[in-house]
């Protein structure tokens, strides 16, 4: 069946379909238009709307739209090729704003061998970062491990790969210089461009600004020379993984972790640079990011629904392991050579291994196959949890999800079809908005129901996880992913963000680039949780009342398991 299946993936290639343009607009005069993310759906389930887009080519495009949108007291926000991130960052306030789109601001500049730097339009993705670098001899040494995100994308949101070696595995703080085009007064003509470079503070703001100072229009990322890695993926059993995290990380610079907490497994990414004599020409195309037949994916979800209608555990657990264990079969991906698997370690160059999404590639003749979660056929709809422990907690943290797996060992295999938890490494960054401390980023993904007042299948543990880990544990939130429950207080763990609003204040004192909803994430404004019938289901809020999740279901609000301060929707019989 396996062989089938990876077959129906080779041929389907030629027939793939690029992901779905974020933005539409109505060809009628009045040019209204919609925004939304490459899920199609943001955590509220609201679409954006916006008056216009724009599509500029050059830096002075940027300044020309910045500046008569300034003119005219026009909202704007800055959209990409494909607009990965999960809340509402993307949108402008009400419909009149206006949207400027990076996807054609996606050149390489220039390249200073001397000084091993690299500057690129923001609307560069990661793919095309990684293989201009590469022809140049360059790397950049983490990133995070899909191809799609663009260069301001990434460094908007404090994206990030797996290390805690050197300054660590978020893109940003590779950044030595930037451009940005902010608002400005008549005198200058109501826009302006600054040119940031290292040692300035205010790079420290621009570095991670959640969109909200400007339209940045170039990046300059300080690179390595290119170099090779050795990786060995490595199971074992979660009985120690408390005390394993504490020292991979130190032992491996690219180490990060797949858990499987109802399975009782953890995979080890054994990951480390090699010379360059060491023979290999590894190439990673993860396959949950690749080209994938749409009626596999429907499949999937169709499976899934009818577990979830059923309260299917079993169900999901055998599901869940047949998934995990058909990845490990086929190494996740990874061939040895480009072509077969044939055993660890996998070496080869940096570049090939880093990151990967070959569902990426276009072919506009046909809708046969795409990425698992192409919003335009029936595909995956989940939500996505990450936040990141510092390295002091992590063990406790883990300690507890263990708690709560002894409590109700298949609650967490609603996780497996989504391979896991992700845990990977981050360090303490100089940014504003960027991380705290050292620590270990967890991602969780995992069913949305396509009502958004239908429960889930052990809702309650999953909302306990996610509360345990931000609330109990202090966890900071990915601004990129996650449901609008992970920001309630955030900002307040940001020991610098009176510095970050100085910054705001004197680039875009109009608050032309911001929103509502960045308003709120950095807590200018009350309401980031939304409390309403049924909020908790969908992650809008705590449940403080039954009327949060759905009783008419059978789900009440009741304290947690493990964190008694927790409050989440479980079921009772
Ligand atoms: C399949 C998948 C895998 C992922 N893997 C990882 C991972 O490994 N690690 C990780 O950290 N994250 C990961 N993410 C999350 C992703 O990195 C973040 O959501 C990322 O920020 C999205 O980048 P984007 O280019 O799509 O930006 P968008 O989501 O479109 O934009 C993000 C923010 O940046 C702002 N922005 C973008 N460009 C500019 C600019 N030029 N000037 C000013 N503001 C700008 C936008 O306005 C918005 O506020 C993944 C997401 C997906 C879908
Ligand atoms: C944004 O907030 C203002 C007041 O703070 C309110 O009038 C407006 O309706 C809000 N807009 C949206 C789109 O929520
Ligand atoms: C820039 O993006 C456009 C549209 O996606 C594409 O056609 C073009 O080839 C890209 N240019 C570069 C230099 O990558
Ligand atoms: C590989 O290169 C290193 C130095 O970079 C050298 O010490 C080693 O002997 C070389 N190994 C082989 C097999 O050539």
């Amino acid at each position: 069946m396996f062989r089938l299946f990876l077959l129906l993936i080779l041929i389907c290639k030629v027939y793939s379909n690029p992901p779905d343009d974020p933005i539409k607009c109505s060809s009628s005069p009045t040019k209204k238009c919609t925004i939304t993310n490459s899920y199609g759906a943001f955590p509220d389930r609201t679409l954006c709307r916006a008056s216009d887009v724009a599509y500029p080519t050059t830096e002075q495009d940027l300044i020309s739209l910045v500046a008569l949108a300034t003119k005219n007291k026009r909202n704007i926000k800055v959209s990409t090729r494909f607009s990965h991130s999960l809340p509402k960052l993307v949108c402008p306030d009400g419909e009149d704003g206006l949207v400027i789109s990076t996807k054609f601001l996606n050149r390489t500049l220039e390249t200073d061998h001397l000084s091993m730097t690299m500057s690129f339009e923001t609307g560069v993705t990661l793919r095309d970062l990684i293989s201009e670098a590469a022809k140049a001899g360059l790397a950049l040494p983490y990133a995070p491990y899909w191809w799609g995100v663009t260069v301001g994308g990434m460094i908007g949101t404090g994206a990030h790969g797996s290390s805690l070696w050197g300054v660590g595995s978020a893109v940003h703080d590779y950044v030595v210089g930037l451009r940005i085009v902010t608002p400005a007064g008549p005198e200058d003509g109501y826009a302006k461009v600054w040119t940031l470079s290292n040692g300035d503070p205010d790079l420290n703001a621009a570095r991670v600004s959640l969109g909200v100072l400007g339209v940045i229009s170039q990046v300059t990322l300080r690179l390595q020379p290119i170099f090779k890695r050795s990786i060995t993926f490595l199971e074992k059993d979660d009985s120690d993984l408390g005390d394993q995290v504490g020292s991979l990380g130190n032992q491996h610079e690219f180490a990060d972790m797949t858990w499987y907490p109802s399975q009782r497994k953890v995979i080890y990414r054994i990951d480390d640079r090699v010379s360059s004599n060491v023979s290999g020409n590894g190439l990673n195309n993860f396959t949950p990011f690749r080209s994938t037949l749409s009626a596999v994916v429907a499949a999937l979800r169709t499976a899934e629904e009818v577990q979830e209608l059923r309260g299917d555990a079993n169900g999901k657990c055998i599901d869940g392991k047949l998934a995990t264990s058909t990845l490990k079969l086929t190494a996740y991906g990874y061939t040895n050579n480009g072509i077969i698997f044939t055993g660890y370690p996998v070496v080869g160059y940096h570049n090939h291994l880093q990151s990967s999404g070959t569902c990426l590639d276009s072919h506009e003749n046909g809708k046969i196959t795409m990425c698992p979660w192409d919003h335009r056929v029936k595909g995956l709809f989940f939500h996505q949890t990450a936040f990141s422990i510092s390295l002091s907690n992590v063990k406790s943290f883990i300690q507890d999800v263990q708690k709560l797996v002894d409590l109700e060992p298949k609650a967490l295999c609603v996780l497996d079809l989504y391979n896991g938890i992700l845990m990977r490494y981050v360090k303490a960054s100089s940014a504003f908005l960027g991380k705290q401390e050292d620590g270990v980023d967890f991602d969780i993904t995992y069913y949305r129901s396509k009502d958004p007042m239908t429960p889930r299948l052990y809702e309650d543990i999953l909302e306990e996880v996610e509360q345990l880990g931000l609330f109990k544990y202090g966890g900071f939130p990915h601004w990129g992913k996650n449901r609008n429950v992970a920001f309630d207080g955030a900002i307040k763990k940001y020991k610098n963000v009176g510095e970050f609003l100085k910054v705001k204040a004197r680039y875009d004192p109009l608050g032309i680039f911001s929103s509502n909803w960045t308003d709120q994430l950095l807590g200018l404004k009350n309401g980031v949780t939304m409390v309403q019938e049924g909020c908790a289901l969908e992650g809008l809020c705590v449940c403080s009342q039954d009327v949060h999740c759905a009783p008419s279901k059978g789900y009440y609000c009741r304290p947690g398991r493990v964190y008694k301060d927790a409050r989440v929707c479980t079921k009772l019989s």
